[in-house]
């Protein structure tokens, strides 16, 4: 694999950053997952805003502009032949040299990792047509969850509960609430209507759920905005999530208890094939 690390396109194997890099210190950075289908950059122009404004908010500075981190990305898949997969880019503060909690001099030098994942069958994923189960977990993560930042410890932790529990991921719950899964937005369906939390500073601002949201609505199909109770999810006709690595996918199983009929419902299928249209 051909990797991106500051500037160089090298093989993995000489790809380095410092042992003192804020990122593995502090987990002081910033990430995007972008997907590939055909050889096609999805929801790019989303991924490149979001970025932005997770860098905004925690005082770091953009290391390039929206129109050469593109070219990265897609001189990255010509050169690894992605036809379907995954492009990850992380941002951290760089490199001060020394271990320190302050943030170093602003003119410290990011550093700017891209990798790509090559996912073949990534669209025909068959998991989609037959779901996945979840268990509901405490969301203890910290109050900032808008910003993509590299602090996935407790998410990692939350996924090793489910594999520990035998299903395929963890939804959180705050305050007797769904907050969001370990790395997607969450959803039901009742009665026709798409149920998904508002966004705010609880939950990150899925790329493909606003792109899924506009979907739904341009095809006539109601959304409200607001959270739910894992009681009303395990209710509803139909759950599922949605993210950039996972397009759109049906939960069928929460707690132990089928949601419906315990099989991809036809909302979740409808949105799925919608926006796999969309974005090829
Ligand atoms: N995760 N919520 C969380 C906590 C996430 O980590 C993600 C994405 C999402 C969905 O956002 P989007 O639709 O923009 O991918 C929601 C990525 C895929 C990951 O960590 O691999």
């Amino acid at each position: 694999r051909t990797v991106y690390v500051n500037g160089e396109y090298l093989p993995e194997e000489e790809a380095t950053v410092s042992i003192f890099d804020r990122g593995f210190l502090m987990a002081d950075g910033v990430y995007e997952v972008t997907s590939v289908l055909g050889g096609k950059l999805i929801d790019f122009p989303g991924h490149a805003a979001r970025l932005d404004r997770s860098l905004t908010e925690l005082e770091m500075t953009a290391p390039m502009n929206a129109e050469d981190l593109l070219e990265v990305h897609r001189e990255l898949v010509r050169r690894n032949g992605i036809d379907e997969g995954l492009i990850y880019l992380q941002i951290t503060r760089g490199n001060p040299g020394d271990r320190d909690f302050a943030f170093p001099p602003a003119d410290t030098k990011p550093t700017v990792v891209l990798f790509t994942q090559a996912k073949p069958g990534l669209a025909a994923n068959p998991t989609a047509k037959v779901g996945i189960k979840v268990i509901s977990i405490p969301d203890i993560r910290w109050g900032r969850r808008d910003i993509k930042t590299v602090q996935l410890l407790y998410p990692s932790m939350a996924k090793m509960a489910a594999k520990k529990a035998h299903v395929d991921d963890a939804w959180f719950v705050e305050d007797g609430l769904v907050t969001e899964g370990t790395s997607n937005n969450a959803y039901i369906v009742k009665g026709g209507k798409i149920i998904t939390r508002n966004l705010s500073n609880d939950i990150l601002h899925g790329i493909t759920r606003a792109a899924v949201v506009r979907f739904a609505r341009e095809a006539q199909m109601e959304v409200e905005e607001r959270p739910f109770t894992i009681e009303e999810a395990q209710g509803a006709d139909e759950a599922f999530f949605t993210s950039a690595s996972a397009f759109v996918m049906p939960v069928v199983e929460i707690d132990g208890k089928a949601v419906g009929t315990g099989t991809p419902g036809p909302v979740a299928a409808r949105l799925r094939e919608i926006y796999l249209d969309e974005s090829l």
